[in-house]
């Protein structure tokens, strides 16, 4: 695909050699974001972040990978502060908002709701989650993710065994993160859920018309035999009809130490897009795991500055411009990384 100008809104506008150049740029990010290095590559230029559904790490990652290219951010996080409660129609907020940024950031609760906004943007717009649909920075973070852990225990993302766990009805990060995983060849798919909150038919259908396997199960102690990657998720209870609903199904998957140690073989990387649901009722990804060397949950999230600092160096087009204004920080910055 032409990243200059392009609206990132879904996984499939990508082809796996996209994805493979997202992986390059946001490699060389990495002395920016570890702050060994400042950019003002986009000094002047400002992004809109517009979050009408709660966010932590979406929202505020975005805004710090673009400060670290050098640019300001202005946000709005309210839909109550909005004049959408106004009435005013996606269509005519994303006109408005385009004559005031540069590219924006969106996060909104109705799926294809970024995509009508981004119809009437004059500039890039990059979806943050439109309601169950997709997420495509955090599919993007994940895989590179995915890929790091692998090359690591040498293996690559073609050939790897990846279970799902969760909520993969409502889940948009698994819905883009099994998309995006379907560029690649010969994977196997376990999905692991309750009947009623599968992974949609027409995603299980694509992976399938893919080549790639698909085993669909309730039982996740079988599931959780040989995989590379488990990828756990939480119950979306804010896309149910009603808590009650919702409670059903809330702990009925739990990934723990004890658990990890019998029935996954040993490596296995632990994953979750977070936010983790660690009430006791739920608590999905047990904090007895948070010392293993196999969880890589703040690895993805430290990935995600990357990968978000990566989309808007392509879709500005100053990827190679970045290195021309760096110089080295003065400030102290010793990180645990
Ligand atoms: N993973 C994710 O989207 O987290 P936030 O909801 O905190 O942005």
């Amino acid at each position: 695909m032409r990243f200059p100008g392009a609206h990132i809104l879904s996984v499939t506008q990508f082809e796996r050699a996209d994805v493979e150049r997202i992986f390059e740029v946001a490699d060389s990010m990495r002395p920016y974001a570890h702050r060994e290095r400042m950019t003002k590559v986009l000094d002047g230029a400002i992004m809109g972040n517009m979050f009408f559904e709660p966010s932590t790490r979406t929202r505020v990652s975005f805004g710090c990978a673009f400060n670290l290219l050098g640019g300001e951010v202005r946000e709005t996080t309210d839909i109550k502060a909005s004049s959408l409660t106004k009435g005013e129609s996606l269509y005519d907020t994303g006109r408005v908002m385009s004559g005031y940024s540069d590219i924006i950031v969106m996060r909104h609760p109705q799926a294809g709701s970024v995509a009508e906004f981004a119809r009437a943007s004059r500039v890039p717009v990059l979806n943050a989650g439109d309601g169950p649909n997709e997420h495509p920075s955090q599919a993007l973070l994940d895989l590179y993710t995915i890929k790091k852990e692998l090359k690591s225990r040498q293996q690559n993302i073609d050939g790897m065994h990846i279970a799902m766990i969760g909520d993969l009805k409502h889940g948009r990060t698994v819905h883009s993160l099994s998309k995006l995983v379907s560029l690649y060849e010969k994977v196997k798919f376990t999905l692991i859920s309750p009947k009623e909150l599968a992974m949609p038919d027409t995603i299980v259908e694509h992976l399938r018309q893919r080549g790639h396997e698909v085993v669909e199960t309730e039982d996740m102690e079988t599931g959780l035999v040989s995989n590379d990657i488990v990828y756990l998720t939480r119950i979306q209870e804010e896309r149910f009809a009603s808590k009650p609903e919702a409670d059903l199904y809330r702990g009925r998957f739990r990934l723990n130490r004890s658990i990890y140690t019998q029935y996954c073989q040993p490596n296995t990387v632990i994953m979750h897009p977070l936010p983790r649901d660690s009430r006791e009722d739920a608590n999905e990804l047990d904090n007895d795991l948070n010392q293993h060397p196999s969880l890589a949950i703040f690895r993805q999230t430290d990935n995600g500055v990357l990968v978000r600092m990566a989309l808007f160096a392509l879709t500005l087009d100053v990827s190679e411009q970045i290195d021309k204004s760096s110089r080295e920080v003065n400030w102290y910055t010793e990180r645990r990384f």
